[in-house]
């Protein structure tokens, strides 16, 4: 009889003949079973999963509630593509109405995070007549070929697909801890918001810009935050200038920040939201919303989609928002983050090899660097594999891969939150 780990590696090795290595796996972990924070190896190790699933199991493997309510439509609807309406959509919309920023009042639902995006800019499209799109650098928002064109995390995920989607402007992403104009903190005046006048000065006229489009917390690129007068001040160039401002919320909304959606820490409103991760706790959704005016204009058979909205997520994702209400999850998460954040920022103190600690709620990113302040890829590399060891299950970002991002589910406790920091110490010790 095989042993557990043989059965595991048996696994990896079938699975590494039959699937492209183009798409790439964090770990070698093959899951028995996953349940709230935690993972189970099929060779019997248990891990917290400090990675949620990539930010989507945002109150755990597997919620109960969750699994019920999918059971549940499971046994009534599974799939419409279109033909009939059913209400696990509708009380979803409800929802999201009730609980997305003010002005977002209606919705067009598909599965993917890349798709709500690609959905988002066709609208802005549609609505404004214009073609210009404004995204970020380091931004990264999906890797279908009108996604990738806004996506510029790294070079990497956009070579040999050339040309991609034209009109696409990319000014720098306020990341202060490396800053684009060579800039420190004090001596700061958000002057990278130069950058987006001079592309409008300089390549295309505002009116012709139908969209900018940003992550109100940069994910991927490496979790950074920006700060709130650069939001506020693209809020109103987008305002004056007819731009419909995109919050891609695809990693940092559904509580992730400790808000509902991380645009609500600047106080700014967008005109479209995409949505996804953990919308669903894992099953496939994402979303797009708009104001009504909007919404509706955008006209039958200007979009559509098969699966998009499908009843078993949409039910799921009725129990996700109802759960995190119902049991106070967003405190959680700003609460166990902010304890994070301390203990983090105190170890920076003592570490020689984080240069830069940022966050908010649970989506905090440690940036590891050399005594040059230039990225440290080695060292976070060695850490993760130690963490990985004793349990925790920690990934990177950012194009050096020098960032750990923490990113643990929302219903993370602060004795957890204390067990995964020591693990992280220790690996870093
Ligand atoms: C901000 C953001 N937008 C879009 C996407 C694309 O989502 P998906 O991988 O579901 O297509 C991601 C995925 O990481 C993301 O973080």
């Amino acid at each position: 009889m095989k042993t557990k780990t043989a059965v595991k590696n048996d696994v990896v090795k079938r699975a590494k003949r039959l699937f492209t290595p183009a798409l790439v796996f964090h770990t070698d972990i093959v899951v028995k079973k996953a349940s709230g924070i935690y993972v189970e190896g099929m060779d019997g190790k248990m891990y917290m999963d400090f990675s949620s699933g990539l930010a989507t199991a945002n109150i755990g493997h597997c919620p109960p509630e969750v699994v019920a309510a999918a059971k549940n439509q499971t046994e009534e609807l599974i799939h419409s593509g279109c033909i009939f309406r059913y209400s696990s959509e509708v009380e979803l919309a409800e929802r999201l109405k009730r609980i997305t920023p003010e002005g977002v009042e209606m919705f067009f639902f598909s599965n993917s995070g890349a798709e709500a995006v690609e959905g988002a800019i066709k609208l802005a499209r549609y609505e404004t007549g214009r073609q210009g799109i404004i995204a970020f650098t380091p931004s990264f928002h999906g890797r279908t070929m009108g996604a990738l064109a806004l996506t510029s995390s790294t070079a990497r995920y956009r070579k040999n697909y050339h040309p991609l989607l034209p009109s696409v402007y990319h000014s720098p992403y306020p990341y202060c801890y490396r800053c684009p104009m060579g800039k420190n903190r004090a001596s700061c005046s958000t002057d990278c918001f130069d950058s987006l006048r001079r592309i409008l000065k300089y390549q295309i006229d505002p009116t012709e810009v139908a969209c900018a489009i940003i992550e109100p917390v940069l994910g991927e690129g490496g979790y950074v935050v920006p700060p709130a007068d650069y939001m506020e001040k693209l809020r109103e160039l987008c305002t004056r200038e007819g731009i419909l401002l995109i919050a891609d919320e695809v990693q940092s909304g559904m509580g992730r920040t400790g808000k509902w959606f991380a645009c609500e820490h600047f106080g700014i409103t967008p005109d479209i939201i995409t949505l996804a991760k953990g919308i669903a706790s894992g099953f496939p959704l994402s979303a797009v919303g708009s104001s009504e005016r909007i919404m509706s204009r955008w006209s039958p058979g200007a979009h559509g989609t098969t699966f998009g909205g499908n009843p078993v997520s949409c039910a799921a994702a009725c129990a996700t928002i109802d759960k995190i209400e119902k049991e106070g999850i967003l405190k959680n998460a700003a609460t166990v983050g902010e304890y994070a954040l301390r203990r983090l920022k105190a170890l920076q103190e003592k570490s020689g090899s984080i240069g830069d600690v940022r966050g908010l709620g649970l989506m905090i990113g440690i940036e590891f660097v050399k005594n040059d302040c230039s990225p440290d890829r080695e060292t976070l590399k060695k850490v993760t594999k130690r963490c990985l060891r004793n349990g925790l299950i920690l990934i990177e970002c950012g194009i050096d891969k020098n960032i750990a991002r923490l990113m643990p589910p929302l219903i993370t406790k602060k004795q957890e939150m204390e067990r995964a920091l020591d693990i992280f110490e220790e690996a870093l010790g």
